[in-house]
């Protein structure tokens, strides 16, 4: 996507030296724009755990990369699978929600299995790390393409009037390599000339939709407005939302869907108010070996000052500022359950299904 007019994505390796990765510095958006080189496993683990970069996608990538760090590493080929098993451990305990992040670990360990060298090994994880990363930016267009159908579908209904759809924390392009998921259908109908504009929830604690969405909408000049987090429900009631999509973190075979702390919420209000509720997400998002999400799905919890303390631009300095006493303890669970009853439908780079086994076992056969 573009960034004042220059395409990027969000993960890539510097040109003319292979050994660094380079990543835009969340942290930092929506008031700066920051270009990080990453060069060591060490880093690659604190870029994902302090969230330099976050969402699922983006750290099934960066961990990929992280692997390919990793194979830099090491010396002597006789340890080269202590090192590479002990990196994967190190890597799969960043961020325990996403699936994506244990699902590309798993595919390079899986594809360095063939290497009988040190240059090979290094080779191996350079691959599959760029083609986990360009698989992730191609199903993203693609479920902007299926979910295009939903919001062209509403647009015709309305007959040409506004299109006013909720999302929740940032699923955009900066959650994945390329697209977004839940904002790729929404990047389509905009580029289609769908007359659209999005209800952004700002997304305590830190604020992805505020900062980021925001930030991503703004760029490409897609109509949005921020609202607090507490909004969707009355804009519900008062039908000024005709459609939700949010993305997922992991999402289980049976369809329940862990997705930014305060989506449950959401999806409850959609169906008090007979208002689709779909989720985006892409085959690395399925977890198949799950069918109950509230019972089997680990909820990240952050640390509490994530919530005592909130960030944002003051006098041209980013600053930090205390909003609760001093003394008040604060809980910060990332992620919540949505159970599958609540989805209307899954939006995926194979086409859309119900959020149940029979119908998303219809898109994906091979994992019956
Ligand atoms: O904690 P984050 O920012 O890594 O959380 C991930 C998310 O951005 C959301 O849960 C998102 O809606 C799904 S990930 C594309």
């Amino acid at each position: 996507m573009n960034v004042q007019g220059k395409p990027y994505r969000t993960i890539w390796l510097k040109k003319d030296d292979h050994y660094t990765v380079m990543i835009i510095d969340q942290r930092k958006l929506p008031h700066q724009f920051v270009v990080e080189e990453i060069t060591s496993l060490q880093q690659m683990e604190v870029a994902i755990k302090d969230m330099h970069l976050r969402g699922a996608g983006l750290i099934g990538a960066a961990a990929a990369y992280g692997m390919y760090l990793a194979t830099l590493e090491i010396n002597d080929f006789s340890n080269s699978n202590a090192i590479l098993t002990a990196a994967a451990e190190r890597l799969k305990n960043t961020r325990p929600t996403a699936v994506n992040l244990a699902w590309a670990v798993d595919q390079q360990l899986d594809a360095l299995k063939q290497g009988i060298s040190i240059e090979e090994l290094q080779t191996i994880a350079r691959n599959k790390a760029i083609v986990i990363a360009d698989e992730d930016a191609a199903n993203c267009k693609k479920i902007g393409e299926h979910g295009l159908t939903l919001i062209e579908e509403i647009s015709r209904r309305k007959n040409g009037a506004t299109v006013n759809i909720l999302t929740h924390c940032n699923a955009g392009w900066l959650a994945f390599v390329d697209h977004g998921t839940a904002t790729s259908p929404i990047y389509t109908a905009f580029e289609k000339g769908i007359d659209l504009h999005v209800w952004v929830d700002e997304t305590r604690p830190r604020n992805q939709g505020a900062s980021l969405t925001a930030w991503e909408l703004n760029m490409h000049g897609v109509p949005h407005t921020v609202i607090a987090d507490n909004v969707g429900g009355h804009l519900m009631q008062h039908k000024m939302v005709d459609l939700v999509i949010v993305g997922s973190d992991r999402t289980t075979r049976s369809g329940d869907v862990a997705n930014k702390i305060g989506t449950y919420l959401k999806a409850l209000a959609a169906r008090d108010n007979n208002i689709p509720f779909y989720v985006a997400l892409p085959m690395s998002s399925f977890d198949w070996e799950i069918k109950d999400g509230l019972q089997q799905i680990e909820i990240e919890e952050r640390d509490a000052d994530e919530v005592r303390f909130i960030e944002g631009l003051c006098e041209g300095e980013i600053k930090k500022v205390l909003l609760t006493p001093e003394s008040t303890p604060s809980k910060n669970y990332g992620f919540d359950v949505t159970p599958a009853r609540l989805v209307t439908g899954l939006i995926t780079e194979r086409g859309i299904c119900e959020a149940n086994e029979e119908s998303i076992l219809k898109l994906y056969p091979e994992k019956r």
